[in-house]
């Protein structure tokens, strides 16, 4: 039976600091760690056994899944104790696979791809390595990957400032065993860098699958929001939504004021209070968080227990554990704060006048 592989060894920089104190496949996305919506994805494509290859944070992620039986899965952990890049994760975890076809995913990807489609037309094709490719407006921040008309991938061009099509890696593969055994080992290696690249100049058959279903790369913060208010409002599929898709998800244990305008898709963790006369817009909050009477937040990320006090506005902000933004204060366009930073009431305004 096909094994999986999931990437979350990754430091998560660009997230932080949401990721100083969890990596990022562990952060509460709908309600739930972002990991379990693709490991549920997984065990509904009837694959069971699932080896994450891990490094900073690595213990948390065991601590969380165990072996993976509540989910129907049998989960293994291999550690990285220094990170060995993408192909060096794969690589690492060699010695766990069972079969001969590895399903390989970036642990930050929210897809939902048919899984299924992706292994029949690796098989279809005899296959080296199937790249899973999505197709997107903007190419240049992402891996751009050319096709011949038999789906044959002719170059690899990570992040290409003039993109020669709007074919994306999609960030989940396929790999003959085989493939895995002849990644270097001991050092860090890129799949996306050096690997790929390589196997096209040896003359390797690499095949491309296109999938044009829900996709978003959730390494950033504003895809971070939106992917989570998709999964809330249905429109990005999973298995794992805790409740029914709508407008916004309200944990146990959370109180919003009726007098609380929350919509969007937006989340409220177990434990959060909402006061009355407040507006939360596409964000999530972690657990704890705190929103005071008359705030508004919209596309922002609210860390464990931060609070937000009366009046303030945070929008497409992240802000960190335990932080409080004081009153009417205001934080807008990629503001980050650090955990446990008390912001003093109306320390940070912006004015259009200006
Ligand atoms: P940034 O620092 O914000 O770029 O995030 P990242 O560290 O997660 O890197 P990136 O988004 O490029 O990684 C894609 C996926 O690969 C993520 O799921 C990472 O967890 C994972 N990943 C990245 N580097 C490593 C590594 O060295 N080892 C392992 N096991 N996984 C990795």
């Amino acid at each position: 039976m096909t094994d999986a592989v999931i990437l979350v060894g990754g430091l998560g920089t660009r997230l932080r600091p949401l990721t100083l104190s969890a990596p990022k496949p562990m952060l509460p996305t709908a309600g739930v760690p972002f990991l379990t919506h693709l490991l549920a994805r997984i065990q509904a494509a009837g694959i069971r056994h699932v080896v994450l290859g891990t490094s900073f944070r690595a213990e948390v992620f065991e601590e969380y899944f165990g072996n993976g039986t509540p989910l129907g899965l049998d989960i293994e952990y291999v550690v990285e104790r220094s990170p060995l890049g993408t192909a060096g994760g794969i690589r690492n975890v060699a010695d766990r696979l069972r079969d001969d076809l590895v399903l390989v995913f970036n642990g930050d990807i929210l897809s939902g791809a048919d899984l299924t489609a992706l292994l029949d037309a690796h098989r279809r094709c005899d296959a080296d390595v199937t790249i899973q490719l999505t197709k997107v407006d903007d190419p240049r921040a992402f891996g751009c990957v050319p096709t011949d008309a038999d789906g044959r991938v002719t170059a690899f061009l990570e992040k290409d400032p003039n993109p020669v099509t709007d074919q994306i890696n999609a960030g989940v593969y396929v790999f003959r065993r085989s493939v895995i055994d002849s990644i270097p080992t001991g050092r860090p290696v890129s799949v996306e860098r050096e690997t790929f690249p390589a196997l096209l100049a040896a003359g390797a058959r690499v095949m491309a699958h296109v999938d044009t279903g829900y996709w978003r790369d959730l390494g950033k913060p504003a895809d971070f929001v939106a992917g989570s208010a998709d999964l809330v409002r249905g429109l990005a599929p999973s298995p794992a939504l805790p409740g029914a898709p709508g407008e916004a998800l309200v944990l146990a244990g959370a109180v919003v004021d009726p007098g609380a305008v929350v919509g969007g898709g937006s989340t409220i963790g177990a434990g959060c209070r909402v006061a009355a006369g407040a507006t939360v817009e596409a964000s999530v909050l972690f657990d704890g968080a705190v929103i005071e009477d008359g705030a508004r937040v919209s596309r922002s990320v609210l860390g464990f227990g931060s609070r937000i006090a009366s009046g303030a506005v945070v929008e497409d902000a992240v802000i960190g554990d335990r932080a409080i933004v004081g009153a009417r204060v205001e934080l807008r366009a990629g503001a980050r704060v650090w955990p446990d930073v008390v912001l003093p009431e109306t320390s940070i305004r912006f004015s259009s006048d200006l």
